[in-house]
């Protein structure tokens, strides 16, 4: 049986993903952080040759590698370009040469933020580098019935992991911090759990085209805030975020406004529905809760 091929493993998404297909179904890269199972791969110096005697063991290639933050994309504009650009591209004609189909992730910022609730059939617009990078290769893979673009949002989870967007502000609470929300960023984010089950699910029904992997509402920054606030043990709920505009937080470029993605297709297609963010807060807290029992 064919295996699937996850490069970016070693990221947060690839991290989970790989988690859940386990060795026996897939292989999984890592660039600068090794981890258990995990196979080195430097798209600049290496091919997909270099992954596997036979490339061609490998049926779909999830691309979930690259330059990730977006203000890095627009302030290290060569290395953004080598990385997200020019290195997937050629990672692309690899897929090709050995019939690989790619599984590629983009993100909500192909959108200029007009409108809101965008459909896969919409037309993108990038306001940011890092959105006009991942439009390249989405136009690279456009018409094709062999590849798959996947947009993602913002990806947050349940875990107390310092990364997430209920962890990094249950860190701010409990240290003292003040939190600040933009209440004018409108987005659809998802939990990585639900980002699991759908690339799953497009990979092993062999889906193509492009999918808005996203959760089931839109709302703003503050508006999720207020969900977890309300869920909060009473002496940090009475604490409130600092409202603030997206493009109040001194990044240099100007962001889009609302990003938000509808989700119906890939709920078509999959059958998949990802949860609320009332439940993904629920669960983060009874995990936070339980672990500052314990410890
Ligand atoms: N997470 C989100 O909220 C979100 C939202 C929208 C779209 N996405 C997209 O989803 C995909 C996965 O996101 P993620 O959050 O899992 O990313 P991530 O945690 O930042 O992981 C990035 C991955 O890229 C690898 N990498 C970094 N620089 C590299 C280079 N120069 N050459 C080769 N590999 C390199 C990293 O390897 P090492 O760690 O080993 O160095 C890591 O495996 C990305 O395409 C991202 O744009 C994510």
């Amino acid at each position: 049986m064919k295996k699937f091929l996850i490069i970016g493993g070693s990221g947060y998404i690839g991290r989970h993903l790989f988690d859940h297909l386990g060795p026996d179904r897939a292989v999984a890269t890592w660039y600068s952080k090794p981890f258990p199972g995990g196979v080195r791969f430097d798209p600049a110096v290496m091919g997909l040759q270099d992954l596997a005697p036979d490339p061609g063991q490998f049926s779909h290639a999830f691309i979930l590698h690259g330059m990730t933050r977006v203000n890095d994309c627009v302030q290290d504009p060569a290395t953004s370009e080598r990385v997200n650009v020019r290195e997937i591209l050629a990672l692309l004609d690899g897929c090709t040469t050995y019939s690989i189909k790619p599984i590629f992730t983009s993100s909500d910022l192909v959108f200029d933020g007009h409108r809101g609730l965008y459909t896969e059939i919409d037309p993108p617009n990038p306001l940011v580098r890092y959105g006009q990078q991942k439009r390249i290769i989405e136009n690279r893979l456009a018409d094709s019935e062999k590849t798959c673009v996947v947009r993602l949002p913002k990806v947050y989870s349940t875990a107390h992991d310092g990364v997430s967007l209920f962890s990094v502000w249950w860190e701010a609470l409990t240290s003292g911090k003040p939190i600040r929300c933009a209440h004018d960023r409108i987005f659809s984010p998802i939990d990585v759990t639900d980002v699991v089950a759908g690339l799953t699910a497009i990979a092993t029904r062999d889906l193509a085209g492009i999918f808005h992997l996203c959760g089931p509402r839109a709302l703003s920054i503050m508006d999720l805030y207020k969900i977890f606030q309300r869920r909060l043990p009473t002496d940090l709920r009475a604490i409130d975020p600092q409202p603030c505009r997206i493009n109040g937080l001194g990044f240099p470029e100007t962001w889009p406004l609302d990003i938000s993605m509808d989700p119906s297709h890939i709920h078509r297609a999959t059958g998949l529905r990802p949860r609320d963010p009332e439940a993904v807060a629920d669960d983060f807290l009874a995990n936070a809760l339980t672990l500052n029992t314990s410890s």
